[in-house]
């Protein structure tokens, strides 16, 4: 096949990895990419969030399918261009894609699907964020309506901070106050047609800056697949999955198709397994990163052939994806001063020791040549992935490769996957 991937991220990077451990002689194109992708895919000059200019691409070159990574492109409405033109297209258009770009519409659908979430309250002035702060008690969970860049979410116990916070986010739009939802988290990935649903195997990520969920909320810092933990609760991650498919995916799928506007593509659930039962903290449009880089390296069956059938409506035909007994855990390594001003330019040393390690490979995120070598150019760097046969293997496998890599001022969580060792 002909494959055109939209994004610059690790999430990107690997998707193409996995269409390109197939084993077939996919083409693969990538837009805009990084250096990591580059080894992968051909980079094409195509401004992934100009409608037109992908669709252009795509009809010049022959692309049988396009996959969209990151949010932008599709709040830009790429799929919907590619679409209306009929090109296959993994991503929803702009209104499906509101489920993760206001988080009135996400409740909204909830509320009418029926699908258990934490209570909210709208607030468009600073009085009504007092008030609904004091409704819920704390700790306080203020989140921006609009999409904030993995910046809009705070939860804390200080009151003067959550009225800070939602100022901040006041000038351009509504915020959203929460009642605090306490429970392990758990990503949930969900490939939709717009009408059935297949699900993947589950992942944590973990959010914090800090060992032991210190300091700042960032895009993920680090993330495992599978969760073994679920086997107590649940029965098992099977039951697991087939109870969130039926109470949150199907319902969710379903009430959009019903309001006119389908989803295709992935349907992320963000969720926290609280004692009053599970509950939906949060919906994306687009795959997690980097519960991506956890995920897919486990899934047995050919990637590209479930998001084809996906972007072309025929998912029914397709057997509920398979994954590997393997498990995987990845380690983000972060620009000094990540999230609030990483420090970019800077040069990256050891990536070759730290992919010949046995069981890793590396995963780029924002990476550029310089020169002979590679520089970090964002805020999350690399991902480094371990896979093993046990959480402990996997684990080790990936410290012992991060320990190679040099970047000045990089940071990195050192108890990614550290309990579910332990348990
Ligand atoms: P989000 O940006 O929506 O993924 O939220 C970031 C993080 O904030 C989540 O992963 C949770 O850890 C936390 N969070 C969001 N909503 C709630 C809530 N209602 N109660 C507790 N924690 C929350
Ligand atoms: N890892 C969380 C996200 O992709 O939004």
């Amino acid at each position: 096949m002909r494959i055109l991937v939209l994004g610059s991220g690790a999430r990107e990077h690997a998707i193409i990895l996995a269409l390109r451990s197939e084993g077939a002689a996919h083409e693969v194109f990538a837009a805009p990419g990084n250096a990591g992708i580059a080894q992968d895919a051909t980079i094409v000059p195509v401004d992934q969030n100009d409608p037109a200019a992908v669709t252009d691409f795509a009809n010049e070159n022959a692309v049988d399918l396009v996959v969209i990574g990151p949010e932008a492109p599709l709040v830009a409405g790429v799929a919907d261009t590619l679409r209306g033109r009929g090109i296959p297209v993994f991503g929803p258009g702009r209104a499906a894609a509101q489920l993760e770009g206001s988080k009135t519409f996400a409740k909204r659908i909830m509320d009418a699907a029926g699908v258990p979430t934490g209570r909210a309250l709208r607030a468009t002035t600073p009085a009504e964020v007092a008030a609904a702060l004091d409704e819920f008690g704390s700790p306080y969970v203020v989140k921006a309506d609009g999409l904030a860049a993995g910046k809009g979410v705070l939860v804390t116990d200080d009151r003067v901070a959550a009225l800070a916070h939602a100022d901040a986010y006041l000038g351009s739009g509504a915020i959203l106050v929460e009642e605090f939802l306490s429970g392990p988290e758990v990503s949930m990935f969900f490939l939709s047609d717009g009408d059935r649903v297949l699900p993947l195997s589950p992942a944590q990520d973990f959010k914090r800056l800090g060992d032991g969920d210190s300091g700042p909320n960032t895009g993920g810092m680090g993330a495992y697949s599978p969760l073994p933990w679920l086997a107590e609760p649940f029965g098992g991650e099977r039951a697991f999955v087939d109870q969130i498919t039926r109470d949150v995916a199907e319902p969710v799928i379903r009430q959009l198709d019903a309001e006119g506007t389908p989803f295709i593509g992935l349907l992320y659930a963000g969720l926290i397994l609280t004692a009053q039962g599970v509950k939906v903290i949060e919906f994306n449009a687009r795959f997690g990163d980097p519960e991506t880089q956890v995920v897919l390296p486990r899934l047995l069956d050919p990637l590209s052939q479930l998001l084809l059938a996906a972007a072309t409506g025929t998912l029914e035909d397709q057997a509920r994806p398979a994954f590997a007994d393997a498990v995987a855990v990845t380690v983000v390594l972060a620009s000094e001063g990540y999230p609030a001003a990483p420090v970019t330019g800077r040069a990256l040393s050891g990536l070759d020791a730290a992919a010949s390690v046995e069981g890793v490979h590396l995963v780029h995120a924002a990476t550029a040549v310089a020169g002979e070598g590679l520089i970090a150019s964002g805020g999350r760097v690399l991902n480094v992935v371990g896979l093993g046969t046990t959480f402990a293997e996997a684990r080790a496998r990936a410290y012992r490769a991060l320990a190679e890599i040099g970047l000045e001022g990089g940071q990195y969580r050192t108890d990614i996957a550290a309990r579910v060792v332990e348990a």
